[in-house]
């Protein structure tokens, strides 16, 4: 079946459905299409840590009912290293700025429920995507649906949003992207547990054993990633192994883990990789199908919500005739993704302990971190990057936003 609309998206994720539904905002259809499940994209567990820029724009969006009501407001973080757990102040050492705990699989019910509701076209378990003639101004998305229909979508511009393995990507003729990548020697273990977190604020912690995260989901549920090797065997980690090897990491005289059943296990890899520019002809990249950061400081959703944010007022101005915005999208990215990128890459390579690595690599660590926490300008460095810096909010020429 040949049909028609004006921005083809592919991938269900948040970047995706964030752009339909700001699109939507400003008048202008989309057709979004996943090749997962509703259920799987809604189950997928991913980082839970929204910048204040991403609230904004949420709010601004009309889309942070639920997160107002549940999100958890975080003004600092613990680093804990050398015996010493040591809060950062993010409100004090940046005049107030905040972070809100609010999990992205929260987010992506969110944006699918909104979406359904306005009546938007989101198309899952789809297989077989191609887009293509995408250097001339009608590019192509064709796909074939649930129950075997194939589609040819005629569009005025394509949204990749479908991630670091997604098709739009390699769609692109070979020489035009330039791409910067890092795989790192070590991988997180992330469990959900169903227990109250121990701590009112997330610790990042540094240990010989390696690197643990204690996060949270809500006040009933825990969050916690340990490093592991890249290549481990989530079968080699039974819960007690877990709850043992978490207990070591966070040790503290007078403070205690507490421990419940685990009700989610997952081995997350860590990578990053830049890829520039952002665009070929009418095919956009956003969120982690241009770019990845590793876990540690929960940047790949906000980044992937910043590139949209700007995507969906480019887009606005290339219908209505306008190339420049659309010319200007990926610089206008960039800066934030390298920020980002060598933010993640610098909070990583200071926690995390490099397997075969000397004790000179641990004693520069462990001077970074007391530097962060003695002296006001690092520990601001750190407090700025990790809050994020403001998402620009811009007029629609249509229905608003
Ligand atoms: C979470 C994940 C992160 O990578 C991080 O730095 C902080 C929190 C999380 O899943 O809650």
């Amino acid at each position: 079946m040949r049909t028609r609309t004006q921005v083809g998206i592919v991938g269900g994720g948040p970047a995706g459905l964030l752009l339909s539904h700001l699109l939507a905002l400003r008048g202008i259809d989309s057709i979004l299409v996943e090749i997962r499940s509703r259920e799987y994209c809604e189950a997928r567990q991913r980082a839970g840590v929204l910048e204040d820029g991403s609230v904004a724009l949420l709010r601004a969006a009309g889309l942070a009912d639920r997160l107002d009501r549940q999100g958890l407001v975080h003004g600092g973080i613990y680093l804990q290293f050398d015996g010493q757990r040591r809060h950062v102040d993010f409100r004090d050492l940046t005049g107030g700025r905040t972070v809100t705990v609010y999990a992205q699989t929260e987010v992506v019910k969110d944006l699918i429920a909104r979406r359904l509701a306005d009546g938007g076209a989101l198309e899952f378990s789809v297989s077989d995507t191609k887009v293509t003639d995408l250097d001339t101004d009608r590019p192509l998305l064709r796909y074939t649906d649930a129950a075997g229909e194939r589609h040819e979508v005629v569009c005025d511009a394509i949204a990749g949003c479908d991630g670091f393995h997604g098709v739009c990507r390699p769609s692109i003729p070979p020489g035009v992207l330039s791409t910067w990548e890092r795989d790192y020697p070590y991988a997180w273990l992330g469990i959900l547990a169903d227990v109250p977190p121990s701590t009112d604020e997330l610790i990042y912690a540094h240990h010989e054993t390696g690197f643990a995260l204690h996060s949270l989901r809500t006040p009933a549920i825990s969050r916690l990633y340990l490093q592991v090797a890249p290549d481990e065997d989530i079968a080699a980690w039974p819960d007690e192994r877990i709850w043992a090897e978490l207990a070591r990491r966070f040790e503290l005289p007078g403070w205690t883990l507490q421990q419940g059943p685990i009700l989610d296990k997952g081995i997350t890899p860590m990578r990053s990789f830049v890829s520039a520019p952002m665009r070929y002809g009418r095919l956009f990249l956003a969120g982690d199908a241009a770019h990845i950061v590793p876990p540690t400081g929960a940047k790949g959703l906000n980044l992937a919500l910043a590139d949209v944010a700007a995507l969906a007022a480019a887009l606005d101005a290339l219908l209505h005739g306008d190339e420049q915005a659309a010319a200007d999208y990926s610089a206008s990215c960039l800066d934030r993704v390298w920020r980002s990128t060598h933010f993640s890459w610098w909070l990583t390579t200071t926690l995390h302990r490099t397997p075969g690595a000397d004790e000179m690599e641990t004693q520069l660590q462990l001077s970074q971190l007391r530097y962060v926490v003695s002296s006001r300008a690092a520990a601001t460095s750190l407090a700025e990057n990790y809050t994020g810096f403001p998402v620009q909010l811009t007029e629609g020429r249509g229905r608003g936003c």
